[in-house]
């Protein structure tokens, strides 16, 4: 069965050629241990890591690709930004969209230190508006952290003002990237971004197991693993440079290799057009779906610029069941349940239910939204019967 893969915002699939061939290059010519001896495959693997981590400055506009620290995923590079920042007693100003990776680290420091946490909710058109933010600021706000783009329903935050009041109030600011990096235009100087959290494996289109933490050079945050570097070896304290201080432990280097091959793809073909394209497809599965009575579409109207997912639920039938039948009858990749966010879901009022999220990526065509589109209608048809 030929697949239909629309669940892009959990994992892009398929990747660019590149990625594949970065890869082996690296498994078959240079995989040493990149940091850790002076020898020529070790010296060439830390200057790949190298050309890895400057692309990424590139397309973020960092200064300086140092203050980029290569983590697993975007939730190891929220739990550092997160647990490496906060103190006992700080305050936190988030969200009511924000995905498990950010909630559950917050709510594990307000059990174990006493962080203190206010969840900014958007309005009934789930437009965030600046002055739910502003009114949460307390003496002891230590961070605001927010995620860009909504992996539910792909609403967008409006991170540029939040940056600007951060920067007014003083306070640092952390973005979640995971649905927008790749995707959306990020300047963490123009946003004033203090910390930006990324994944590898979605919208940069690398492998699994790759994602990354900027850290803005003034802020100071303590790593939250130590251990060897391949620098400063005689010290027993955890060395200060970076990004030494917050990569302990021998890098993915097989994968941040396909990851700059990635990003690669993501600044050849241009943020700009990867949006447009998957804009294009959203708005027409939404134009679509809207038209089946018995679907219900989930988040702002198909008019409003969103990431590429779009939530939504077929009636009489279950989240889950509705994306196994996808799958097993259709080959339709689809992501259905919970969507690890539970305030998302209690947000949108979907606690109960779930939804099923179709989302895209730059490899999707407009075939692609038709096949689901008749699969839905086929299933509908089936349960009338
Ligand atoms: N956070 C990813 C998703 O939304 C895995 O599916």
């Amino acid at each position: 069965m030929e697949i239909t893969y629309l669940d892009n915002a959990a994992s892009t699939w398929p990747k660019p050629t590149a990625v594949k061939q970065k890869m082996v290059e690296c498994l078959e010519e240079y995989a040493a241990n990149p940091g850790r001896g002076g020898h020529q495959l070790a010296l060439r693997a830390s200057k790949e890591l190298f050309y890895t981590r400057a692309k990424i400055a590139k397309l973020f506009h960092v200064k300086n690709p140092n203050d980029i620290v290569f983590t697993l995923n975007a939730t190891a590079a929220l739990n550092l930004g997160i647990r490496g920042l906060l103190k006992p007693g700080d305050h936190v100003i988030t969200t009511t969209l924000e995905h498990n990776s950010v909630r559950r680290p917050l709510e594990f420091l307000k059990k174990e230190i006493g962080v203190e946490i206010s969840y900014v909710k958007p309005n009934s058109e789930y437009i965030f508006e600046l002055e739910s933010f502003r009114k949460e600021f307390r003496f002891n706000t230590a961070l605001v952290v927010v995620s860009h783009a909504s992996n539910l329903i792909g609403a967008l935050a409006p991170v540029e003002e939040i940056g600007r009041l951060c920067k007014e109030k003083g306070v640092p600011f952390m973005v979640d990237a995971s649905q927008s990096a790749g995707v959306f235009p990020i300047d963490v100087e123009k946003m004033n971004i203090q910390l930006l959290a990324f994944p590898g494996h979605k919208g940069l289109y690398g492998p699994q197991g790759t994602g990354g933490l900027y850290i803005h050079p003034e802020l100071e945050i303590s790593p939250i693993m130590v251990g060897g570097t391949g620098s400063h070896s005689e010290a027993i304290e955890q060395p200060l440079t970076r990004p030494d201080r917050y990569e302990s432990g021998t890098q993915n280097t097989v994968g941040i290799v396909g990851l700059g091959a990635g990003v690669d793809f993501v600044l050849q073909t241009g943020v700009d057009q990867i949006r447009e394209k998957e804009f294009s497809l959203t708005y027409e599965l939404m134009s679509r779906l809207e038209q089946l009575e018995g679907v219900t579409l989930y988040g702002q109207s198909k008019e409003v610029e969103r990431a590429a997912v779009v939530a939504f639920s077929i009636d009489g039938l279950d989240a889950s069941e509705a994306a196994f039948i996808l799958d097993h009858e259709y080959g339709i990749a689809v992501r259905s349940g919970y969507h690890c966010t539970p305030l998302g879901h209690e947000t949108i009022g979907t606690l109960d239910q779930g939804v099923v999220r179709a989302s895209f990526g730059y490899f999707n065509k407009m075939d692609d939204v038709k096949v689901l589109v008749k699969a839905i209608q086929e299933i509908m048809e089936k349960l009338k019967q």
